[in-house]
Order: C-alpha cells, then structure tokens, then sequence
C-alpha cells in the first residue's frame, strides 16, 4: 500500500487511493482544499474537490482530525506549495472528529498542554517529526554496531543487582502490600515473593553486558531502564531508554574514540535521512538546531580530565547555584559552563573521583580517581556515561568492600574477573537525551511518547 511520502515524491498517476487524517479544509464555494496526513512524511498531500461532485453533508464531516480514504487521480498540481495533489473522485469518511470536543484544533498548543493529550499529540507536525527521528536513530543504533560487528544482547529488565549503587530502584513484586509475610525476626520475607528475593527493575544492563563482552567480545544492548530518582527536571525520566556497548580488550582511549565516533555516526544519519522533519524542527522550534548538529559532526570533542574541569570552573568567576570543589559531582550548570561558555563544543571528561562514581570503574594508580569518562553535550550536559571496567578481582574486591556492598547476589559478576578477566570497557548513551540535542525539544517529556515521571503514569 502507498503512503503520502510516496505519492508526494513519485509521479502523476491515475487511479490512486490516499488514507489519512485532515490537517486543514479551506476554499470557496467550488471547490474545497483539504491537506491530508498520514504520519509517513511531516508533509501533507493536498486533496481538490470540486464541489459539484460531493454533496454538503459529505463535505461537512471533514472537519480538522476526521480520518478520510480518498480516490482520485495524482495530478501536477497548479498551487505553488506542492508539486502534485489529488484530484478527488471519491471521499470515504472512516471517522469523524467533532469540532467542538476534538483538542486539536489548528492553533499553535503549548508543550505542556500537549502532554496532557499525549495519546493524540503524535498527530501533530512536532510530535510527528520527533517520533520518526527517535525511529531513525534506533534504526541508526543498531546499523552503527551492526555494521561494527557488535552483538545486540538482550539483558534482563527483571533483577536482583544495583548496578549504580544509588538505590534508585523500582521494586518488583507480586506479594499482598495489605498482608506482607514476614521473617521470624520481623523483616519482609521474600522468600515467598514471586522470585524467591527481591528484585527491581533495572538501572542498567551493563553487569550483564560485562557478561556478554567477555564472551561475544562485542556487544550492546538497548532498552529501556528505570530510575526511582525524585528529579523533576527537563533532563530526567523516570522510565528511559539507554543504549549500552560493551567491549572487551578496549582501553579508555578506544572507548573515548568509540563515543565520539558514535554520536557523530548518529547525528550525521540524522542529517541525511531526516531532512523535512530537521528542518521543520529548526523552523518551528530551534532556528540554531541543523547549525549545532553541523557543527558537532565537524568538530573534534575536547578531552580533559575531571581535575582539569573543576580547575577551569574555579578560574572562572562565574556563581553558580552549586558550588565548585574538587571531589563535588558536577550539576548540569557545571557541565553546561564547560560547553558552551569554554570550550563551545563538546567535551569528554575522564578521571572523576572515585567516591562519586561507581564501584565497577577502572582504579588509577593515584589511589583517588578512577578511568570515568562523562561525554558533555551543549544544551543538555552529561549524555553518555561510561568507564574502562576494573579487571582486577583483587582491586574490585577491595573497592567493594570500602563501599560495603552486598555481593551476595553478584557472584557471578565477579566470575568475570575470577576466570580469564580481561581488559574492557563500555559505556551509555540515554537515548533520550541523544534526541533532546538531535531534535532541539527543550524538555525531555516531549521526546518520549508516553513520558514517566515523578507522579505521572498517564497513558
Ligand atoms: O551515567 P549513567 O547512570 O551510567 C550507567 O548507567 C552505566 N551503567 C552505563 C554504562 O557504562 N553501561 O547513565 C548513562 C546515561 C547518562 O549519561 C544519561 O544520558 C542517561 O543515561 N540517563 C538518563 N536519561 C534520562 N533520565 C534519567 N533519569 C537518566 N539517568 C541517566
Ligand atoms: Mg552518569
């Protein structure tokens, strides 16, 4: 079956059908113009009818958001905004869309409005065009390691383990909240619970990926993660989707140089393949966005350690809300300052301290940093995290214990470093916020279909 996107760039034809939803009808007594849309280009058909052939009740239901099957002829069109259109013969009405209670009507809405009507606002220009970019860049994900030799691995969203250490999980189970049984010692026993333990939603699929890595060599997984982190902020979900390679026998340079080359792949395949939609976005919603994806895919990203960093924001004289310190985990004002004010192109900070990093990272050899490496994007701050892994069982025994951790249900991550340890690294992309800077969509709400936050489940 031919979409909209087909018969706009193919040839006049006779004999055709287009399906979609109305955008506009205007026109004049003779003869009305309705701009079709079917979601496969952000671009519209334009539909002429000569009034003489269609009675007015017909022509009353097409009203903005009706959903219409349309026979006709493809034809050159005499307007000036398309280069062919439909010459209607026949116009079925598959649904109508009662003015008075339809939302969407054809004034501009703002962003939060439309997040209460999320279920309908794909069918708007924006919301359009986001969806088909956030498609082609995990189509573009999995071609780039594909084309790498990578293995996507599948790795659990069900599990025991806190691969960040933060204790931001969402808690899995199926045991009555009203009637919990209960040890003897009066603790919940999960030993009734579905699993036979605790279990949460993953953080991360990383300690699985470390499992994959070190047997495939290459490998990435791609899905969805959860974080139960109280932070209502244009950068933050609490249901997102992470994109996390792992390979064995890279160091932290070749994962530096995996990252950047990465990004700049992603954002290159945007350009090419995404062209109306970028450039409706660029109009409409960041006159300076197709420039900052130029200018990224052009320029090489700055790499500097975290000491570095923390030097540059001290020299600097700028207040920020949260002061600078070695040792302080850098806020978003931080990152963002390095960015855009210094460097004005990404930056790829290494060598964070070891206390506000996690237990897994690569110790270096001055006892207080480990081989972190954050990637710094303009807009958005951190966009990737990711480390060359500690391959020492000893070294990450010992880090666990500092950090007191409970190893009882990561045995079998250790196993790694226990038999045939190697080399390795990996990092993460949120693929949200890969699309807030692809796409120039301010809050991260609005790149995400159905967005889960902090009190919203909608949908
Ligand atoms: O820096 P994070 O926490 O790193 C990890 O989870 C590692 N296990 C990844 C790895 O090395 N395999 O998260 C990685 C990225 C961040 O850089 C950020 O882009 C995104 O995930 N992210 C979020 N995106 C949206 N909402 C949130 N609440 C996010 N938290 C992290
Ligand atoms: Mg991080």
């Amino acid at each position: 079956m031919k979409r909209i996107k087909d018969y706009l760039s193919g040839q006049p034809e006779k004999d055709v059908v287009v399906k979609g939803w109305v955008r506009t009808k205007r026109g004049n007594k003779n003869v009305a113009f309705i701009a079709l849309n079917d979601g496969s280009t952000i671009n519209n058909i334009q539909v002429v009818c000569d009034l003489q052939h269609f009675d007015e009740a017909l022509m009353k239901q097409i009203t903005t958001g009706a959903c219409l099957c349309v026979q006709g002829d493809l034809v050159p069109s005499l307007g000036s905004g398309q280069a062919v259109e439909v010459q209607a013969r026949n116009i079925e009405v598959y649904g109508t869309a009662d003015p008075e209670t339809y939302p969407l009507q054809k004034k501009g809405h703002s962003m939060e409005f439309l997040r209460e009507i999320a279920h309908l606002r794909p069918r708007t220009n924006t919301f359009g065009a986001v969806l088909r970019i956030r498609h082609a860049m995990a189509f573009a994900i999995h071609k780039f390691f594909n084309d790498k030799g990578f293995f996507y691995l599948h790795t659990p969203l069900i599990t025991a383990s806190d691969c960040e250490g933060a204790g931001e999980m969402f808690q899995v189970t199926t045991l009555d909240l009203d009637n919990l049984p209960r040890t003897e010692e009066g603790k919940i026993d999960y030993s009734q619970d579905f699993f036979g333990r605790q279990t949460s939603l993953t953080v991360s699929g990383q300690l699985e990926g470390e499992l994959g890595a070190t047997a495939l060599g290459s490998i990435y997984t791609f899905g969805p993660t959860f974080r139960a982190e109280n932070s209502n902020t244009p950068r933050h979900l609490a249901e997102f989707w992470m994109v996390e390679p792992e390979m064995a026998f890279y160091d932290v340079n070749d994962l530096m140089d995996l990252e950047e080359e990465f990004i700049k792949y992603l954002v290159q395949y945007a350009l090419d393949n995404c062209q109306d939609d970028l450039a409706f976005l660029n109009k409409m919603i960041d006159p300076e966005l197709i420039a900052r994806l130029k200018s990224v895919v052009s320029t090489e990203f700055v790499r500097l350690t975290y000491t570095e960093g923390i030097r540059i924001l001290e020299a600097s004289g700028q207040k920020f809300e949260f002061p600078v310190a070695w040792g302080v985990d850098l806020q978003s004002e931080h990152e963002r300052y390095l960015v855009e004010k210094h460097f004005g192109k990404p930056v790829i900070l290494t060598d964070y301290p070891k206390d506000i990093k996690a237990f897994y990272m690569k110790q270096n050899d001055d006892g207080k940093t480990v081989r972190g490496t954050d990637v710094l994007f303009p807009k958005i701050g951190e966009i990737i995290g990711g480390s060359e892994r500690e391959a020492s069982l000893e070294k990450l025994n010992r880090r666990i214990e500092e950090l007191k951790m409970d190893t009882t249900n990561l045995w079998w991550y250790l196993d790694t470093r226990r038999f045939g340890t190697c080399p390795h690294s990996g990092f993460g992309l949120g693929f949200e916020r890969l699309l807030l800077f692809v796409t120039g969509m301010a809050n991260i709400r609005d790149v995400i279909p159905f967005p889960r936050t902090p009190k919203t489940a909608e949908f």
